[in-house]
């Protein structure tokens, strides 16, 4: 008998790392492709955050085009109203990815998401996106969480 399965869902439940894949939308990649989006810890969707906690996020996508910088913007969108949500790092070539960005390439971002304490426990919607050199979206991913 194969006790694996078993044993992944033991350290999940223990706390190990265990990233789940979010189901996410794509609000308009131009500039590439998404394939994965991953935060981490987020047991069941939509991703409960925690107040005082910190997750990390990982999207790993396919590059359509070459570029020398990568930054990314977030906003959270609450009663239909983007807001500016500040990250640490804004810049995506000191968040796993390799710079320059080569055409075909495929990127893994990974990055923390610190969700302050002072932030309200409501539904919103994160509008996540990373801009190439001319400002076109590498990816554009929105993916509901719950702040708790
Ligand atoms: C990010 O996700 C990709 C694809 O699932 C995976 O190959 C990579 O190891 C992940 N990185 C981290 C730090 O989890």
């Amino acid at each position: 008998m194969d006790s694996r399965p078993a044993v992944v869902v033991l350290l999940c439940l223990m706390g190990f790392t265990c990233a789940e894949l979010v189901k996410f939308i794509d609000c308009g990649s131009t500039s590439g492709k998404v394939a994965t989006v991953d935060i981490n810890p987020c047991a069941s969707q939509p991703c409960q955050l925690h107040r005082g906690d910190s997750y990390s996020v990982n999207v790993t996508f396919n590059s359509g085009v070459e570029s020398q910088t990568s930054t990314a913007v977030v906003h959270g969108i609450v009663a239909g109203v983007p807001i500016p949500f500040a990250i640490p790092i804004v810049d995506g070539c000191k968040s796993g990815i390799q710079c320059p960005i080569q055409k075909q390439q495929t990127c893994h971002y990974q990055t923390a998401l610190p969700v302050k304490a002072e932030y309200p426990a409501i539904k919103v919607v994160v509008e996540w996106e990373l801009r190439d050199d001319n400002k076109q979206d590498l990816f554009c991913i929105k993916f509901p969480v719950q702040i708790v």
